[in-house]
């Protein structure tokens, strides 16, 4: 986290009452301002449209803090100062007087003595309100310093190619492209952001990272939870949309991108950007062959009954959509030739665990009669916070026996547990002026062309190879054939990395 005087802000929340406000945004922002990272003089409009008592309001965000924040308890003397900067403002997103509402607030806020006050305003609102709320906005003025006012648009922006560079249009037309940060809360983790420091302060690592040593690189996000209560939202979404469009390929091109010349927001956004430029785009007869689409159907998970996806409140009882997506791609580029990469994603599986693993090459020259497992560097992002490397080493004893050892690098060992939520950075990188972790128009629609022919393909046939799986398990069994001859199965944990069954070679 930065340490630097920030200048007066307003953080404006759309969609106050939602459930991103209470699960994550409030208890960001009060961690922020619990470790002194907030700005000295803020405050909060919260915008929703049920009316509310003040008090009953602060109450339920409290009660989020207590639930979900990662310092646990509210502090109650700590939250009264900072529940004192929290406004509730009712009024419907369509209606202009909420928005003179908001303005007369925000100028009472900056008028007595702030010239230079930052505005944030946050959409945490279903995606059919960005267009209402961001018209608003600029007709009445309230966002037009381009330097001072900032807007965060959440995911999903967009639901396809199409509405995606037609939201872009719409809001450029209005506001400069350094006033929107698109969010992707996957860039704001830790561990995310410290796959940079790996790979760019740490120039051992650079020769080897091409296709000249690595043989395969996975890339898994999975989840036990199931879709729930997010039906309404999920069912016209499905994994693809939910999971692989945004945070699968963030990921990846973390791993993929080309050493930018400096460390400032538009060189490293324009390095990710060259490598979804640079993804092979998939033909309609590829999707069916290189990936994999899944849907849970009913079960256990932790012996407790599972419901199918299609049985999920506001799911259709016929759905086609995916709850599960692994995927086969490769990068045309010089760096990456012929190296697959894997990415994984689904929900209601076995555990929850975002790791991606890199899979060196066998070495071409063998000295040894023992089977030798390529080297492998495992980065845990949750929730093990690990960077571990696999080597070979002599068993102690009289013969020279080999065995896979690992060395870990662990956030726990190394630092402390404690580290900051996502939406922390994010939100304190928007009031510094920092889009370094955001999306780009450019880089959102490079994004969609990669998924697109997989969602037209779908699309054009509902049901074809719709594989369903067993809540609990590791996903439909085609996942794993995805991944021959590379790799015999998926890996999450250095064990079983480490363990000889997943040597296997190549056809
Ligand atoms: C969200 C998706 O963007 O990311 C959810 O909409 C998913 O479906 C979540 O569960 C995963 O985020 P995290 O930080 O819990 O891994």
């Amino acid at each position: 986290m930065k340490e630097k005087k920030l200048s007066p802000a307003a953080i404006v929340i759309f969609g106050a009452k939602g459930d991103l406000t209470r699960r994550k945004l409030i208890p960001a922002l009060y961690n922020l301002f619990l470790t002194n990272h907030l700005p000295e003089v803020f405050t909060i409009l919260c915008v929703d449209y049920l009316p509310v008592q003040p008090e009953e309001f602060k109450n339920d965000l409290l009660a989020g803090v207590n639930l979900f924040s990662r310092s646990g308890k509210a502090d109650a003397a700590v939250w009264a100062k900072f529940a004192a900067q929290l406004t509730y403002i009712q009024g419907d997103f369509m209606q202009a007087e909420t928005f003179t509402l908001l303005k007369q607030d925000l100028e009472k806020f900056e008028q007595p003595h702030i010239r230079k006050g930052i505005r944030v305003f946050y959409y945490a609102v279903s995606p059919r309100f960005i267009e209402p709320i961001s018209d608003a906005l600029y007709k009445q003025k309230i966002c037009s310093k381009p330097n001072l006012h900032r807007i965060v648009i959440e995911k999903p922006f967009g639901s396809d190619l199409k509405s995606a560079q037609s939201l872009n249009r719409f809001l450029c037309k209005r506001f400069a492209e350094k006033q929107l940060y698109r969010i992707d809360h996957y860039l704001g983790k830790e561990t995310v952001q410290n796959i940079l420091a790996f790979r760019f302060a740490n120039h051992v690592f650079e020769p080897l990272w091409n296709s000249q040593f690595i043989d395969h690189v996975q890339i898994s996000v999975v989840e036990q939870v199931t879709v729930g209560a997010r039906g309404g939202y999920y069912d016209s979404s499905g994994a693809i949309r939910d999971m692989i469009q945004n945070h699968l390929l963030q990921l990846l091109c973390v791993i993929a991108m080309e050493c930018p010349a400096k460390y400032d927001p538009e060189t490293i956004r324009n390095a990710k950007a060259k490598v979804l430029q640079d993804i092979k785009i998939y033909k309609e007869n590829e999707v069916f062959k290189d990936v994999v689409r899944g849907q849970y159907e009913d079960g256990t998970i932790n012996n407790l009954p599972q419901a199918a996806y299609r049985s999920e409140e506001h799911v259709a009882a016929d759905s086609d959509t995916e709850t599960f997506v692994a995927a086969r791609l490769l990068i045309d580029n010089k760096r990456w030739k012929g190296v697959p990469f894997f990415l994984r994603t689904g929900k209601a599986l076995q555990r929850q665990a975002s790791v991606i693993v890199i899979q060196f090459k066998e070495s071409p020259h063998k000295i040894f009669k023992d089977d030798i497992l390529p080297n492998r560097l495992i980065i845990s992002i949750q929730p093990e916070l690990e960077i571990s490397l696999l080597f070979e080493s002599k068993i102690p004893g009289l013969q020279m026996k080999l065995k896979p050892v690992e060395m870990d690098f662990t956030y726990k060992d190394a630092y402390t547990d404690d580290i900051p939520e996502a939406y922390e950075t994010l939100l304190l990188d928007v009031l510094e002026g920092d889009a370094t972790l955001f999306m780009r128009a450019d880089q959102v629609e490079a994004a969609w062309k990669v998924v697109m022919p997989v969602i037209n393909a779908w699309k054009k046939h509902p049901s074809r190879q719709l594989r369903f799986y067993e809540p609990g398990s590791w996903g439909p069994v085609a996942a794993n054939k995805l991944l021959k001859p590379y790799a015999k199965d998926w890996i999450l944990l250095p064990e079983e990395a480490s363990a000889p069954a997943v040597l296997v070679k190549k056809a």
